[in-house]
């Protein structure tokens, strides 16, 4: 899938915020290396080389255009890695992902690796979204899912197993013996501007919509318009009633689910 780092860098504000509280329950004094896992833009991943400045910063992320990103940000050396093929340093003292394991199939399995091969006094540090069965979502994938759209859509949207509960998370990270600190919070997000709700999904849950849709025409015959802006057209409208704009901004509830685990 391809990402589109303009668009995700807009509510990078609200985005980042996950990744500061959960950056703010991994209590490492002075790790040897530290990784982010799904780093994305890297401007978030910087905040662990202000943190750690003696450690070796890592940044990997799946996405070329992601990675070319980060040239900017000094202290941090990134690359280009799917954290399916990533392999767990004897130094990684603190693992960090944010937002990136919704998108990763069967993530379970992988954080059960890393548990078990995190090095003694290591830190594993997650964060996924845990809202897609808010009307975002369930709004998208009823449209995506409709019999005028699923033929172009196709079926792209795993919503339904692409994260697990906080219970579940918790069992896991416990049975490969770590301490466990788990919680989901809900951030109430006040957005500005003219349907910012569909704003904030094109810059993530709406790319696997957008990348099958490209370069195919509306569904309705003799409609020339590209089926992608036929797609937001009447996704922002069903968005509008589900999140009235006020005169002072739009409610977005973001549901969220933070993992910390640490290795005696
Ligand atoms: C929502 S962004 C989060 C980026 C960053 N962690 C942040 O919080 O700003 C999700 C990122 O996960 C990356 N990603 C998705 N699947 C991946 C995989 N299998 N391996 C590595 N990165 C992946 C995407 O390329 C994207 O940059």
């Amino acid at each position: 899938m391809r990402w589109d780092p303009n668009k995700y860098a807009q509510f990078a504000d609200e985005r980042g915020r996950a990744f500061v509280d959960l950056l703010a329950r991994i209590g490492c004094a002075s790790p040897r290396r530290v990784v982010d896992l799904g780093c994305g833009p890297g401007t978030l991943t910087a905040l662990l080389a202000t943190r750690w400045p003696a450690a070796l910063v890592e940044g990997l992320d799946s996405s070329p255009e992601m990675i070319e990103r980060t040239s900017g940000v000094a202290g941090v050396a990134f690359r280009v890695e799917d954290v399916t093929a990533w392999a767990m340093p004897q130094d990684a003292d603190v693992v960090i992902s944010n937002a990136t394991l919704q998108w990763v199939p069967q993530h379970q399995d992988l954080v059960r690796g890393w548990a078990s091969a995190l090095p003694p006094g290591g830190w594993l540090a997650f964060q996924v979204p845990g809202n897609f069965d808010s009307p975002s979502h369930t709004l998208m994938r009823s449209l995506a899912t409709s019999s005028r759209w699923a033929p172009l859509v196709g079926d792209v949207l795993r919503h339904h197993d692409a994260v697990h509960s906080p219970e579940d998370y918790a069992r896991v990270l416990l049975v490969a013996g770590l301490t466990v600190d788990v919680w989901a919070t809900t951030y109430l997000h006040v957005l500005t501007g003219a349907d910012p709700v569909l704003d904030w999904v094109r810059g993530t849950g709406l790319r696997p919509v957008l990348d099958a849709l490209a370069g195919q025409r509306a569904p309705d015959a003799g409609d020339p318009r590209p089926a992608a802006d036929v797609f937001e057209a009447e996704y922002a409208a069903a968005l509008r009633e589900a999140y009235p704009a006020t005169e002072r901004g739009t409610l977005f509830p973001f549901h969220r689910i933070f993992a910390v685990a640490h290795k005696p």
